[in-house]
């Protein structure tokens, strides 16, 4: 069975290696920490051995720009891991990018394009009736023209349409493609990952869309049955409990139906996050796999043994010791409940924590 080599069994004689069972991750992960515990790098190791070991497609949405040095090797990594990972196709795109984070508009479904210009179907019933009929004509608009088409029209609730694009500052987004490549391309090529660098937009709204867009596209391919790891990191951002914005709403409902459903048609979710309570409990409830680094809150604690069940109670009560990198896995993709001290990373993480200058 192909093992997954994260690092070394805490508290074992002569550092036993750790290592987790690829074909495992055929299920949903929840991975948590607090802040600082070390959730970023340490997923980084495992993403790193998953590049090295199998074929699985990664696509990776990262807020913070943490995973776009993946594809690009640490000095001193052992050479056959250097030339293994050179080899691999990774993707970063990104929003200023040498290939840029951009999405078709017209592509997205219209439920998820109302939600971007907060159309809601009763409240705005004529504005969203109209988006509905305009999709038929998708096919038929050039989108870089679409606020002129709009206009052109005698329909004065597609001006107000116009209108809305406009104020909301979305027809001017960087993310539209315009007719040009969009991710989902990218993701349609399966390369070995795919990194959504959602940082960087000039407003969190276009990060959340850039977001959805993918998220949709994941799920309106399920039938393709090809197995994909999704990881979604500081996934309160996007499968909030307590969603404000109707994009909000749209992506924690797409979540969690990938939650209950995607495992099926290999959408298999790794959700990582500070806090249990920050992510719907509809997702956390369907993730079989669970990584546990440094958390100190005896509430949250109490909260992971309720949700998993599977990890044992002495082990749990251990994360407020933890020391930087070090982590409990329970679940389905190690043999048994254990506790981790990472290895090292391969790769280079985007975005290192800021140190304390001295004199
Ligand atoms: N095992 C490790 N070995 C060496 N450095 C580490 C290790 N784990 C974490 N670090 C460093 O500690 C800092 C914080 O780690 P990281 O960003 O992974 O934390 P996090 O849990 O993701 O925090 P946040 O929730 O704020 O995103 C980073 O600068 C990282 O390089
Ligand atoms: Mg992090």
């Amino acid at each position: 069975m192909v093992g997954l080599r994260i690092g070394t069994l805490l508290e074992s004689e002569s550092a036993q290696p750790a290592d987790l069972i690829a074909k495992r991750l055929n299920r949903h992960t929840f991975w948590c920490g607090q802040s600082g515990s070390g959730k970023t790098y340490a997923l980084g190791v495992l993403l790193e051995q998953v590049l090295l070991r199998t074929r699985l497609p990664l696509v990776i949405l990262d807020p913070n720009s943490d995973f776009v040095g993946l594809g690009d090797v640490r000095d001193g990594a052992p050479p056959a891991s250097a030339d293994a990972l050179a080899e691999r196709d990774i993707r970063v795109l990104r929003p200023h990018g040498e290939r840029p984070l951009q999405v078709r508009m017209l592509d997205m479904p219209v439920r998820s394009q109302a939600s971007i210009i907060d159309l809601d179907p009763v409240r705005d019933a004529e504005e969203y009736n109209e988006m509905l009929s305009l999709a038929s004509e998708f096919p038929l608009i050039d989108d870089r023209h679409l606020v002129p088409h709009l206009r052109a029209s005698d329909s004065t609730v597609r001006h107000r349409l116009a209108l809305r694009l406009e104020n909301l500052g979305v027809a001017e987004w960087r993310l539209w493609a315009w007719g040009g490549r969009s991710v989902t391309d990218d993701i349609d090529d399966q390369p070995d990952a795919t990194v959504v660098d959602l940082g960087g937009f000039a407003t969190p709204a276009e990060s959340r869309a850039a977001a959805l867009a993918v998220l949709d596209h994941l799920w309106a391919r399920r039938e393709d049955r090809i197995g994909r790891l999704i990881v979604i990191d500081e996934a309160h951002n996007l499968c909030s409990p307590d969603p404000q914005s109707a994009v909000e709403r749209m992506l924690t409902d797409r979540i969690v139906q990938i939650a209950a459903e995607g495992r099926k048609y290999g959408l298999w979710l790794l959700l990582s996050t500070q806090r249990p309570s920050k992510v719907h409990p509809n997702a956390l409830s369907q993730c079989d796999n669970l990584a546990l680094m440094r958390m100190s809150s005896p509430r949250d604690l109490a909260e992971l043994g309720d949700i998993f069940g599977y990890a044992p109670s002495a082990l749990l009560d251990r994360s407020p010791t933890f020391a930087q990198g070090q982590a409990l896995f329970a679940g389905g993709f190690i043999d048994a409940a254990a506790l981790v001290q990472m290895g090292e990373r391969l790769t280079h993480e985007g975005g290192i924590d800021v140190p304390v200058l001295m004199r």
